[in-house]
């Protein structure tokens, strides 16, 4: 297929924040405990207890931010378990689940210094399902403030200076496991919270919790009643996970569920720009800009690498390509998304890193994070892609379309970072760019994330099946992105 991709260079000045690029880390099955922490006594490699090999490598891709301790985890999570000497132990949100029991060693110190660490902003989600508005208040003044017996207290355990934890969740899923709630009446908690926690630190930024996917019900019956109240928000969370509508296994796919799961991937464009027509009918452009912090692939299968984790998958290709996927659709909707974090970061849902023992390895999730980072901050470049329509069929067995092309550009300084990926199983597409009124300068650089087969994936025992491959340059400016691939494609203009 031959396809025009047309950047309208210089029409907007729409910044792409960096916290789209966001993470998620949950104390739920491996991600902490054999995930990011290994502690201080292991033998595997280890910074503060915090596995070395996962940290470099996250460095490496500019995480901006990290949510935490939950999901669900957070609304039976009592932070004052997890500061001090005497760890409380406990069964924590996931007992019922995998039967292990949090010992709550990775507590709010030790997470802030493994953030410090990969260069990321904590975002700290508070317990509103089982808490108190004191409760949340007093963390942040133990995180947040200086001179007051809650600073008193956090240097009493290791820490002089403030954390100063910018954004703070309220509300996890409280139309379901955060309290079965009813939107009003999360409404008005989120009033209290709101109000109770901002007054300690107005330097914090209130992520107020929000819809599952579609649930434009939850945000019409939330936003009606918040919008005349006095609150504080600073943005509004809406959690997405995709699917395959067949078999949903992570491993075994059809090419049919191929283009089912990226075509359910999809769907968050929709979803975002129908939240967002609630958000503008309320006037809360200003204060409700979209954080999806829960997003990805969540197979139901437990794939067989992994019984002892819960949640555990791993990621092939189609995992590589929702991400790819979904990363161009919040970049081309950055003036409504703020943040955004993949759930989860290790061992988990869509995860970034599988690790066992000593061993850590990068799925191709990560590779597309590692793509992509030229987009942090950069001005969105607006694209009109002269696109083919792949035939599916859908869990009804009707006839669906999905584009061949996805694309997002973005420019800092007179550099062009343009993320493509085709998600064809058949055909290549060769790409012609269009600068309008621009002329490219130089040569176009390429590097591109594919495998021979879609259902290949890292293992410990082969961990570089899937890597970026070298970056090549377009010959003539010619650029042409095999089937079932991921392109970065860089250049300047002039
Ligand atoms: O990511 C796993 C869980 O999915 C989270 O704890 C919860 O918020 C969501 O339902």
């Amino acid at each position: 297929m031959k396809s025009r991709i047309v950047l309208n260079i210089g029409k907007n000045k729409k910044k792409i924040d960096p916290c789209i690029y966001g993470h998620f880390a949950e104390h739920i099955g491996g991600v902490i405990y054999d995930g990011i922490w290994v502690g201080k006594d292991s033998k595997v490699r280890n910074y503060n207890g915090f596995r070395a090999e996962l940290v470099d490598k996250l460095k490496k891709i500019n995480p901006p931010v990290i949510r935490w301790p939950g999901g669900c985890y957070a609304e039976t999570y009592n932070w004052r378990d997890g500061i001090g000497e005497n760890r409380a132990v406990r069964r924590g949100w996931w007992y019922e689940s995998d039967g292990m029991t949090e010992p709550n060693t990775v507590g709010t110190h030790e997470f802030v210094d493994f953030c410090r660490m990969v260069g990321a902003e904590p975002y700290f989600a508070m317990n509103i399902t089982s808490g108190t508005p004191m409760d949340a208040r007093e963390w942040i003044e133990y995180c947040n403030t200086e001179n007051t017996s809650s600073a008193k207290e956090r240097e009493k355990n290791g820490s002089r200076d403030s954390f100063r934890i910018k954004y703070w969740g309220i509300g996890n899923e409280n139309w379901g496991g955060g309290g079965n709630m009813r939107p009003e009446y999360f409404a008005d908690l989120y009033r209290i919270y709101s109000v109770v926690t901002y007054n300690v630190d107005s330097n914090t930024e209130l992520i107020c919790g929000g819809a599952n996917a579609s649930d434009y019900d939850w945000t019409r019956r939330v936003l009606e009643n918040l919008s005349q109240s006095h609150k504080h928000m600073h943005g509004y969370s809406v959690h997405f996970y995709c699917a395959d509508e067949g078999k949903n296994q992570t491993l075994e796919f059809s090419d049919n569920e191929w283009y089912q799961q990226i075509n359910q991937a999809k769907r968050i464009d929709e979803i975002i720009n129908t939240h967002w027509g609630i958000i503008k009918s309320y006037n809360m452009e200003d204060c409700a800009k979209l954080v999806i912090d829960e997003w990805g692939a969540w197979h139901h299968d437990r794939t067989p690498f992994d019984k002892k984790h819960l949640y555990a998958q791993q990621a092939t290709m189609r995992e590589a390509m929702v991400s790819a996927v979904t990363f161009n659709i919040f970049n081309n909707n950055c003036d409504k998304v703020r943040m955004a974090n993949a759930a989860q970061l290790v061992n988990c849902i869509h995860s970034l890193f599988l690790s066992c023992g000593d061993k850590c390895i990068t799925t191709p999730i990560y590779h597309v994070f590692d793509m992509y980072k030229g987009h942090q901050g950069g001005t969105v470049i607006e694209t009109v892609v002269d696109n083919k329509s792949i035939e599916f069929t859908d869990r009804q067995k009707d006839v669906c379309l999905l584009d061949m092309l996805s694309v997002s550009a973005s420019e800092k300084e007179g550099n062009i970072t343009l993320t493509a990926a085709n998600v064809s199983l058949d055909e290549d597409a060769t790409v012609t760019l269009d600068t309008g009124n621009f002329e490219i300068d130089g040569d176009i650089k390429m590097s591109l994330l594919n495998s021979n087969n879609v259902h290949d994936c890292n293992t410990y025992e082969n961990p570089e099946k899937i890597t970026v491959g070298a970056q090549v340059t377009a010959e003539n400016g010619c650029i042409v992105i095999p089937k079932a691939s991921i392109a970065l494609i860089t250049f300047s203009y002039r």
